[in-house]
Order: structure tokens, then C-alpha cells, then sequence
């Protein structure tokens, strides 16, 4: 799977975005340590701080059948149907990519491939925790 692939991927889960209060659709997908592709969509609510993102979407949903690591994940959001402008992803999310990413999480937005490095470089991480 190209990183082409894998976000042109994110853009058809982003079909299935439900964000009926900010109309800002938003897809992921992720290659996880099995191999298994997972994708996911921001989900709104009313009381709009229950809001998930795509990223943590996929990353659940992944986890949930039992990943414990994303090697790959691609980000497409858009307004508007032009995905061109990178989606980058909210501080949650990168927390939540640390948590089963890494070094070499590979994040593919619509300029490229990025690394949690390049985003949240002194991360809070179990390594605090010792
Ligand atoms: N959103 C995401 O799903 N991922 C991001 O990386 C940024 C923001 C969603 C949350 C909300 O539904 C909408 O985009 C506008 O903030």
C-alpha cells in the first residue's frame, strides 16, 4: 500500500464524515501492526465537545480488535470536497498516535509524509511516568 493509497483511503472515510455543526469532513485510515487497515470518520454531536475525530476513530477502532500498534495513518479533511490543504491533526490525536505510534509512526497528510517528531517533539509519554 502506497501513502497515495493510503490517503486517497482516508478521503472515502471521509465520505461517511457525520459533522453536521462545523461541515468539516474529515476521514483517516491506518495501517496497523497485523497489517489490517483501519479507517474512521469525525463523528459530531450536539453538545459539541463529545466530538471524536477521524484519527482517534480509526485508532480505536483498531486497538478495540486488538492492534497495539499503527505504523502508518493518513489524515484527509476538507469543507469542500479540495482535500489539498493539509489536515493536520488536533494535539488529541497526536497524543493518541504516540501512545501507538512512535519514532516511526509514519503520518501522511495531503503535502506528504510527516513524523510525530515534526509535530510534538518533547511529548508526554510512560516514559514520564517511571
Ligand atoms: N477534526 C478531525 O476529525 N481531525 C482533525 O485532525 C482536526 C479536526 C474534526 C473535529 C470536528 O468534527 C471538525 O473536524 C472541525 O474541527
Amino acid at each position: 500500500m502506497t501513502s497515495k493509497e493510503l490517503f486517497d483511503l482516508a478521503v472515502r472515510a471521509s465520505e461517511r464524515s457525520y459533522s453536521p455543526y462545523s461541515r468539516f469532513r474529515v476521514g483517516a485510515a491506518l495501517i496497523a501492526g497485523s497489517g489490517k487497515i483501519y479507517t474512521g470518520c469525525n463523528i459530531e454531536n450536539a453538545s459539541y465537545s463529545m466530538t471524536i475525530c477521524a484519527e482517534r476513530t480509526a485508532i480505536f477502532k483498531a486497538v478495540s480488535e486488538g492492534e497495539k500498534e499503527i505504523r502508518a495513518i493518513a489524515v484527509a479533511g476538507s469543507a469542500d470536497d479540495d482535500y489539498s490543504v493539509p489536515c493536520t491533526p488536533c494535539g488529541a490525536c497526536l497524543q493518541v498516535m504516540a501512545e501507538f505510534g512512535g519514532d516511526d509512526l509514519m503520518i501522511i497528510l495531503s503535502d506528504g509524509e510527516h513524523g510525530l517528531n515534526d509535530f510534538l517533539p518533547l511529548r508526554f509519554s510512560e516514559k514520564n511516568l517511571k
